[in-house]
């Protein structure tokens, strides 16, 4: 088969301007190993971003996973969590219990992120009703009794600008990016979008003990008017990834989770990419000590190698369904599905035996300064971010701060970076869903040299990038 032709012909990209493969080549991976890529030219990239920020141990272990796939497949290769329980669900379930702060004792699994936010939504807003007494239709002729009737107390959301959660309807919804949206209006009511823990662009002058007030004080403003009896979700990464890895002030999640138990809210973590040890902990909520209700994990459970999710929720959320007749009324063919299961938990067994955590935390900081080297480029304003998650924002003027318009923007990033970036071998993201960055999420096993190598090839190609730019502004 001609791979090329093919993929011009049938195949539909995910967020891709089809358009932009009528005069190049579609780029198709074929292989990798460890921090590196193959592909269809023979050409190797190291792989900055680690797929979509998900493969966490690397493209390295598909023998010993795949072994753990084909026994499972042999025994189980399908079977249901709807009111059935397999081993490998019931022994992840256990391990995500052990690994996860605090009392977040039960998992729901799904198939990704996307579902797993959706599923956190659909949870508050079930949970506020079952904990209030009221029944979940038991079949569908009650459903349709209650078609017609106002909506439950609390089902409204709360999240932050810019924040990325998804594409399905309600995590599409709970996104704060408005561009993301508009095609797709009208959305699932009612999301209110608050300030996110952008520091870069507040006055120097502004401490961080004030910069956190004035976020806390924007979300209480949120949830009064919103009104708080019809609030049922806070939804954040514990560090925001749209917009250049915003990690939170201090005293930020202390100061949400009051706010959420003043207004009897549940706090929901997303860390579809903060778990697995991207910021070097099993769950980011850990390091920042948010004490969710809910988490959202899917990507790094499995390192990517299987699709598979899940909300982790705490026991006060659990206690109301574990009453009379109530029961949670959601539920995907795929959530829990065996051989995912079995790659998950191989995927955990591996992180555990190679240290990953450990690594990230032995390496955090000179991830940290040898990226860092690139902020005496002129294009360069900040280097921000933590663990293995980092963001470089592109500035224009770096004594103002003054950031590039949109053509600009347009221009630099899929205009030059991003092919050239490609071109020298570096999969990072260029990315403008808030201030121009590029975002750098390499697999965790990576060190000092994948730093140097993509650090090296950052610095030649921003540096050309600041001579265009400065040619055209
Ligand atoms: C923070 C966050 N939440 C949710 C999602 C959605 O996950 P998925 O693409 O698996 O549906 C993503 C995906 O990048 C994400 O970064």
């Amino acid at each position: 088969m001609n791979l090329q032709q093919a993929a011009r012909d049938h195949l539909w990209m995910h967020f891709t301007r089809m358009s932009g493969y009528e005069s190049s080549d579609v780029p198709i991976i074929v292989r990798g190993d460890g921090c590196y890529l193959e592909d269809a030219n023979g050409r190797r990239y190291l792989d900055a971003l680690a797929g979509l920020f998900s493969v966490n141990i690397g493209y390295g272990f598909g023998e010993e996973i795949g072994q753990a796939a084909l026994a499972q497949m042999k025994e189980l290769p399908f079977y249901t969590n709807w009111s059935y329980a397999h081993p490998r669900a019931i022994e992840l379930a256990t391990e995500l219990a052990s690994l996860a702060p605090g009392p977040l004792n039960r998992a729901f699994f799904v198939s990704g992120g996307s579902e797993a936010v959706e599923s956190a939504w659909k949870l508050a807003r079930q949970y506020y009703l079952a904990r209030g007494g009221k029944q979940v239709p038991a079949d569908e002729t009650r459903a349709d009794e209650r078609l017609g009737t106002p909506p439950p107390h609390k089902y409204k959301a709360i999240a932050r600008q810019i924040a990325y959660h998804g594409t399905t309807m309600g995590a599409l919804s709970i996104n704060g990016i408005p561009a993301l949206k508009e095609s797709f209006e009208p959305l699932v009511p009612e999301v209110r979008h608050v300030k996110n823990t952008n520091r870069y662009h507040r006055p120097a002058e502004e401490t961080e003990e004030e910069f956190t007030a004035m976020l806390l004080e924007d979300l209480e403003d949120a949830i009064l008017a919103m009104g708080p009896e019809t609030v049922c979700l806070v939804h954040m990464e514990p560090v925001q990834n749209a917009g250049g890895a915003f990690t939170p002030p201090v005293g930020y999640w202390r100061g949400v989770r009051e706010l959420c138990d003043r207004y009897d809210i549940l706090l929901s973590a997303d860390e579809v990419i903060t778990a697995f040890g991207r910021v070097g902990h099993w769950f980011a909520s850990e390091r920042y000590d948010i004490r969710p209700d809910l988490i959202c994990c899917a990507k790094g459970l499995s390192s990517s190698y299987a699709a598979i999710g899940a909300v982790l929720a705490s026991d006060t959320v659990m206690e109301p369904f574990l009453d009379g007749s109530s029961m949670y009324a959601h539920g995907i063919t795929f959530g829990g599905h065996p051989v995912m299961a079995a790659i998950a938990l191989k995927n955990i067994e591996i992180m555990k035996r190679e240290g990953i955590m450990e690594h990230v935390l032995e390496h955090e900081d000179a991830f940290r300064s040898t990226l860092g080297q690139l902020l005496d480029l002129p294009i360069v304003g900040d280097v921000r971010g933590t663990g293995f998650f980092y963001a470089i924002e592109l500035v224009k003027d770096k004594e103002t701060r003054e950031t590039f318009s949109a053509e600009e923007c347009e221009s630099l990033l899929r205009g030059f970076l991003s092919p050239a970036l490609f071109e020298r071998g570096l999969i990072c993201r260029a990315d403008d869903r808030g201030d121009p960055v590029i975002q750098i999420s390499p697999p965790l096993v990576a060190g000092q040299a994948q730093f140097d190598e993509m650090t090296g090839i950052l610095g030649e190609v921003l540096t050309e990038a600041a001579e265009r730019m400065h040619a055209t502004v």
